[in-house]
């Protein structure tokens, strides 16, 4: 331990390390409940930062304004000993809503809500069904499914592309892109792996720029036109904003998306029980995808740097720290959810899981999200009663800490 560091910092390393460079084997759920069990508010002996555990403090950390977001403070982060030196993804530099603080945060968000609005996502419903439909027929006449790769990738790129307003000819690039971007916000990225993600983020960018020329040019229905008509009094996004905005809902959209309709169906196929539970009362759906989002959730980390000393969970954060919220953890604390929280209950409520995150960054697309995930399950468990998992060896989780996803999860669907 290093001389001017609390007591028992550092201890939990060996933990800490294999929650964020990745667990051998998987059992992401047992070290983090270790941790959570051993430390709950730790401070790591790798650098400036503190791992949060528990969902009370998770929670507090979430609507705190004085833990803000920075990049400075994303950089302290990562390139804190234990990690490899590299330098940080130009991304987190830009004026995206998740990288902003109020006012700027606030007047942004505001802007952009008056566009993407819940009328807007649920007007997608009809298009969700028949893009879904689309996708099961093809996976129907293979009988069998790489969930990921055939639906989980394919229903949120379609959805968002038409959100969006990207041309159906121009969305498959978008998935090498979104991993690039995505790979380099893990702490054990290395610098091969940011150098790809400012290449992504600057094609995206050019993309992103040229399609709001031309919705300026030539308004049409779509997200990027609607963004481009929005003013609240002499407020009004600008150019960059409104590009930056556009390539983070096109990004945020679908990587997370594709991991709750993999985790869900994943765990579905794994827990029979609660399978034949939720096709017998398809009235479950909505409390069985929250139960998802709670139990593998999709993104696993959150959090920000403190701008003056703060006490959480009775332990006193110094100023200009970094604090790690882990939502996964939070999510299966007993304090919250009872003494059945490490079991998966599809019938679970009330469930206030963390999963898209709490307070000002709450996440702007759970909506549309919870829209495609309960519509792909409801039709896939609706038409291959005999869908289970492909024989073979179990599937693998995906390195990383930051987005929860499953390598690949092959499927039989069955006559
Ligand atoms: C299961 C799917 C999803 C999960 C688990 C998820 C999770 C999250 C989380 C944890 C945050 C907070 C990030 C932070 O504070 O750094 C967030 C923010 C955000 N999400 Fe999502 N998300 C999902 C789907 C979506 C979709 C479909 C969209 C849009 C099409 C979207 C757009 C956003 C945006 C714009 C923010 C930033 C909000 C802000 O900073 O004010 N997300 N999401």
């Amino acid at each position: 331990m290093t001389a001017g560091l609390p007591p028992g910092a550092g201890a939990h390393d060996d933990l800490l390390t294999s929650i964020l460079h990745g667990v051998p084997g998987g059992d992401l759920p047992a070290v983090l409940r270790r941790l959570r069990e051993a430390a709950p508010v730790y401070r790591s002996g790798l650098g400036p930062f503190w791992v949060l555990t528990r969902h009370a403090d998770v929670q507090a950390a979430l609507r705190d304004p004085r833990i803000i977001k920075g990049d400075d403070s994303v950089a302290d982060l990562i390139t804190a000993p234990g990690f490899a030196p590299r330098a940080v993804p130009s991304v987190t530099k830009s004026p995206a809503l998740v990288f902003l603080n109020p006012p700027d945060h606030t007047r942004l968000r505001s802007l952009v809500s008056a566009g993407f609005t819940a009328a807007r996502v649920e007007a997608l419903r009809p298009r969700v069904e028949e893009i879904t439909a689309e996708l099961l027929d093809a996976a129907a006449a293979q009988g069998r499914a790489e969930v990921l790769g055939d639906l989980a990738f394919h229903l949120p790129v379609r959805v968002i592309g038409e959100l969006v307003g990207v041309p159906p000819e121009d969305r498959a690039q978008f998935r090498a892109l979104v991993r690039a971007s995505a790979v380099a916000l893990e702490p054990g990225a290395d610098e091969a792996a940011v150098v790809a993600a400012d290449r992504a983020a600057k094609r995206m960018a050019a993309y992103f720029g040229a399609l709001v020329t031309e919705r300026r040019r030539a308004p049409q229905d779509d997200l990027v036109s609607a963004l481009l008509a929005v003013r609240e009094g002499d407020q009004q996004l600008t150019r960059r904003e409104l590009v930056v905005t556009v390539t983070l809902l096109f990004s945020a959209g679908f990587e997370t998306t594709m991991n709750l309709i993999g985790n869900g169906l994943f765990l579905l196929l794994s827990h029979p029980d609660q399978l034949e539970r939720l096709r017998r009362d398809p009235a479950l759906l909505p409390t069985a995808i929250d139960e998802v989002l709670r139990y593998e959730s999709p993104v696993q980390v959150d959090g920000g740097v403190t701008t003056e000393p703060v006490t959480i969970g009775g332990v006193t954060i110094p100023e200009g720290e970094w604090v790690l919220t882990l939502l996964g953890a939070a999510n299966r604390d007993p304090a919250v959810f009872g003494p059945d929280a490490e079991v998966f209950d599809v019938g679970r409520h009330p469930n206030p899981h963390l999963a898209f995150s709490s307070g000002i960054h709450y996440c702007l697309g759970a909506g549309l999200a919870r829209l495609e995930g309960s519509v792909l399950f409801a039709r896939i468990l609706e038409r291959f009663p005999a869908l289970r998992l492909a024989p073979g060896p179990p599937p693998a989780w995906r390195p990383g800490i930051v987005f929860r996803g499953l390598e690949r999860l092959d499927v039989e669907l069955g006559p």
